[in-house]
């Protein structure tokens, strides 16, 4: 089987895509006639070498390799390729989306509000049906790109111009205090939950990309039944939004144990040293391993017969 490993790409998170996709390639490079692909501008440059693959592992993240437009290109050619589709991509880049079908599952969410920057600036003062803190994100970054956690009516302007410099739509959430969960759902099937405990008050792009900036604990150290819930939560999500292969799914958990879906990762990192990866191996699956589940998973979609 001819795969190639779609990499780079021009979103935020290309320089941890360059480290996906090395990885991905030596994993499984022994197996597969695997070759890199470089993202670098349009992919309709690339599309012909693309569709000269069997299967393409995309090894994106953020931006157009997240957020469903590249996957619907590849739906328009005709070109194979691992993770979620065009629309459960699209929903899930758009979190007030997300939230909204997590809500109508009777999935927990934070309360939240929508904004423009132009709304938010023609009004002297925006009233929140919850109090302070606050956290103001765009409605579809990854990475904690634009994120503020903001604490008083004085502070919120800043912080909303700032969101507005990565997406028209703006959350203001409130904030939930307590511990950061993740949850990698694999084929249909929970990992073990992996509490992340960042060395900065926030999971923030350093933290998340530095190693030994934050420590991670997994199987999160929760009681069973808590485990269960969360992952069964994970798992609805994932299957309401129409994912596929895998995905990875952000909570908060408060002093009261009570959970809050915050988003949900078509494309999470990938890394051998990612959270998915990590959680795949207390299950015994190794990285490569886990690539080569992805891999058949994909085949398998469009092959029903093999
Ligand atoms: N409502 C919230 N309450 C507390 N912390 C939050 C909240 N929303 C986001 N955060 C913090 O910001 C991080 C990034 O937020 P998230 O919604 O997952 O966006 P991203 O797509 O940037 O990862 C989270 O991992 C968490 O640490
Ligand atoms: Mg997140």
């Amino acid at each position: 089987m001819r795969l190639g490993i779609l990499y780079g790409g021009n979103a935020a998170e290309r320089e941890v895509s360059l480290t996906t996709g090395q990885a991905v390639y030596d994993a499984i490079q022994f197996e597969y006639e695997a070759e890199l692909v470089l993202l670098d501008g349009d992919i309709l440059s690339i599309i012909d070498e693309l569709k000269s693959y069997d299967l393409v592992f995309i090894a994106l993240h953020g931006g157009e390799g997240e957020n469903g437009k590249i996957q619907h290109i590849l739906d328009d050619h005709q070109i194979l390729y691992t993770g979620s589709g065009a629309k459960a991509s699209q929903l899930a880049m758009d979190k007030s989306a997300t939230k909204k079908i997590a809500n109508l599952k009777g999935i927990p969410t934070s309360d939240w509000v929508e904004v423009t920057i132009e709304t938010a600036e023609s009004q002297t003062e925006i009233d929140l049906p919850f109090p302070f803190p606050v956290v103001v994100k765009p409605n579809d970054e990854g990475s904690t790109f634009g994120l503020t956690i903001v604490n008083s009516a004085t502070d919120l302007q800043p912080a909303l111009r700032l969101a507005s410099e990565f997406s028209s739509k703006i959350l203001i959430e409130a904030f939930i205090p307590g511990r950061e969960l993740t949850v990698g759902i694999l084929n249909n099937t929970p990992l073990p939950v992996v509490e992340i405990i960042p060395s900065h008050g926030l999971f923030d792009y350093e933290c998340k990309y530095t190693k030994g900036l934050s420590e991670y604990v997994c199987p999160a150290e929760l009681d069973n039944q808590l485990t269960s819930e969360i992952q069964a939560n994970a798992l609805d999500i994932y299957r309401a939004m129409g994912c596929r292969h895998y995905a990875r799914i952000d909570f908060r958990l408060d002093p009261d144990n009570h959970f809050y879906l915050l988003e949900i990762n078509t494309l999470p990192g990938f890394t051998g040293t990612s959270l998915l990866p990590k959680s795949a191996a207390k299950v015994g699956l190794s990285y490569r391993q886990l690539v080569n589940q992805i891999i058949t998973l994909a085949k398998e979609d469009h092959d029903p017969l093999l």
